[in-house]
């Protein structure tokens, strides 16, 4: 999910990876690594941390001159961010290097396999079973490694998401990529070419790139670039000129890092439910070290958080207790261990943060802990201080998030605590396997949904500029339309410092319907009216009551929801989904309709005013 850059030509490969590395470093990762391949033999040096880790180590015992090699940023998702899971990652007879950004959903089995064959694993990532697998494809080849042929017979067998490149011993002034839902893109030069997984990382020296497709392997050396398909046939690939600056490529054409991020959330969506989804239909969490017996055992669960993750528990808290049945509180991190909770050894904690470093949440987990309670974290950040100090975790693999507002860390922990919900109703049998086979079908169909929604945003983009100098704007919604609401909010304060407050929609007539005056945007999120109609036409009664007092009406419904239709000033149409669902869809326009109206009023939309991205005091 990080960086990575390949090169082949007449220049010193490390100084162009190590320079590539570098412009790709505003991706985020937390260890890097290279690999150069001189005379017949591969040198490489990996280290945990920042950059500057690897370069000390270099200066200290430099790699001999090259001028073909490969280099890697990671974000772990698989191992801990420790040396030796850094990449590159090499087979048992040091002939292949390989690194890797994405996840191999199928390397267990792989691995198994492998180890079986009497192959030695020296890492805990999913990466390394592909070093192994290119040398068995390899061996025997004699002194013309086919690297490209080995590399597409590799890929054949991997699931999941991959950028993948390598160089072999045996294939000189070679470097061969790959890629599956992850990405990658060669530049062409002059004598020289490059692979990276963006421009950026190539820019200073070519502005020649080559995209690349899906499912293709790419044969990189000095002189030539030569794409094929999984298979072996000659692939599709686009020419194009670079015409963006250096800042603007490391953004990857969008004028902000939250915009991107917004994009990636169908991705990042899918990348969460990757390998936890079985095709039976059942759920395999591997990562979630507490035993069945465990969560058989818990009779209360307390999710804790801050900020957006809050919102993910409190949409968490409709999920898990209609499908577990087991009572289920949501509480703000830095109220939790103040007031003293009741804690057991049967209380389940669900500790959710993005960064893994947010100190109220760390402080409460550590009280929870004292407390005997068991504590499973949600979590973007592999090997950061809350998931270390929890008894179980369940990553979310959003990829790193730059953005200060949290937007693809924000859905993929709703569901994350969706797959943590099923998985208990799973292992207690209060849900049916069918019942639970249905809900999976539903979250597997979300990713496109997602891209639907996102394909349709210029009108909120439009209200966005139009309503700019608004002073106030309120958000309404019912059951999980409520964190909804405050999900919109709080992205409003955060981006376009403007006042704005969530509201349950059942509360307006309990105090905040005295805001309502004329033309106060009011933006209401409602309820599928299909299943809980209900629900449904209580938002429409109260989307009644604020426009009767002069509220301008923006309304969040499902496709072909007419209901809504003459109390709405605007309609916001997103694809229709179970209720406990709709936060992955009705959440995107409202990120959307921040972040254009905090450019439109002339603010920093990546690093608002007085925010961290990750906020470690108390
Ligand atoms: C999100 O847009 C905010 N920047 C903030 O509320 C954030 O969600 C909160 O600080 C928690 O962060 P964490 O997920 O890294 O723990
Ligand atoms: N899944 C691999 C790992 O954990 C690659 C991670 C990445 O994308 O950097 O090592």
């Amino acid at each position: 999910m990080c960086g990575i850059v390949g090169y082949v030509g007449g220049q010193s490969a490390l100084d162009v990876v190590v320079e590539g590395l570098r412009r790709l470093e505003y991706r985020g990762y937390d260890s890097a690594g290279v690999a150069l391949l001189a005379d017949g033999k591969l040198a490489t040096d990996k280290k945990a941390g920042k950059l500057a880790n690897l370069e000390s180590s270099l200066a200290e015992s430099p790699l001999p001159a090259a001028t073909t090699g490969i280099g890697h940023t990671r974000w772990a998702t698989h191992g801990g961010p420790t040396d030796r899971n850094a990449h590159p990652h090499l087979d048992c007879t040091g002939s292949v290097a390989v690194i890797h950004n994405g996840i191999i959903e199928n390397f267990a089995l792989l691995r198994a396999e492998l180890e079986g064959r009497g192959h030695q694993m020296s890492s805990d990532t999913d990466t390394e079973v592909v070093a192994h697998l290119l040398e068995e494809e390899t061996r025997g080849n004699g002194e013309a490694v086919d690297l490209a042929d080995a590399m597409r017979r590799v890929c054949r067998r991997l699931e999941g998401s991959f950028t993948l490149v390598a160089t072999h011993v045996d294939a000189p002034e070679l470097v061969v990529g790959a890629r599956r839902n992850s990405p990658l893109v060669a530049g062409r030069g002059n004598g020289e070419n490059f692979l990276a997984s963006d421009v950026a990382a190539f820019i200073t020296h070519t502005r020649e790139a080559v995209e690349l497709g899906q499912d293709q392997v790419v044969e990189v050396t000095a002189k030539s670039i030569t794409v094929t398909d999984f298979d072996g046939n000659p692939g599709e690939s686009r020419e194009y000129h670079v015409e963006w600056d250096l800042s603007a490529a490391e953004k990857g054409g969008y004028d902000y890092f939250m915009l991107k991020e917004i994009d990636e959330q169908p991705q990042a969506v899918a990348d969460t439910m990757l390998g936890r989804l079985g095709a039976d239909g059942r759920l395999h969490l591997d990562e979630m070290r507490l035993s069945d017996d465990d969560l058989r055992a818990v009779d209360k669960i307390i999710v804790i958080a801050c900020g957006t993750a809050f919102h993910a528990g409190l949409v968490a808290k409709y999920a898990i207790e209609h499908w577990t049945r087991i009572p289920c509180e949501v509480e703000l991190a830095s109220e939790f261990r103040y007031r003293d909770p009741v804690l057991t050894r049967s209380t389940l904690i669900v500790a959710i943060s993005q960064s893994g470093e947010t100190m109220d949440t760390l402080m409460a987990l550590r009280h929870a802990r004292e407390q005997q309670a068991r504590v499973l974290a949600i979590c973007n950040t592999n090997g950061s201080t809350i998931p270390r100090e929890s008894d179980a975790v369940l990553y979310t693999h959003a990829g790193p998030e730059v953005a200060v507002a949290s937007t693809k860390g924000y859905l993929t922990q709703i569901v994350a605590c969706f797959l943590v919900g099923l998985y208990l109703a799973q292992v207690r049998g209060t849900k049916f396997g069918d019942e639970i086979r249905a809900v999976v079908d539903d979250l597997r169909g979300m990713p496109a949904k997602i891209s639907d929604v996102l394909a349709s945003m210029d009108p909120v983009r439009a209200l966005g500029r139009e309503l700019r100098d608004a002073t106030s704007v309120l958000f309404l919604g019912r059951h999980v339309g409520y964190p909804t609401a405050l999900e919109g909010a709080l992205k409003l304060k955060e981006l376009a410092y403007m006042h704005a407050e969530g509201f349950a929609a059942g509360e307006l007539k309990h105090g905040p319907i005295a805001l309502i005056e004329d033309g106060v945007p009011v933006i209401a999120v409602v309820p599928s009216p299909r299943g809980r109609g209900v629900l449904h036409d209580k938002v429409v009664s109260n989307l009644q009551e604020v426009r009767a007092r002069g509220a301008r009406t923006i309304v969040i419904a499902e496709e072909g929801d007419t209901a809504v239709e003459p109390y709405a000033d605007t309609v916001i149409r997103i694809p229709q989904s179970p209720t406990l669902l709709q936060p992955l869809l009705s959440t995107v326009p409202l990120q959307v309709f921040a972040c254009e109206m905090a450019d439109a009023r002339g603010h920093d939309v990546d690093q608002p005013r007085n925010l961290a991205k990750s906020v470690t005091v108390e």
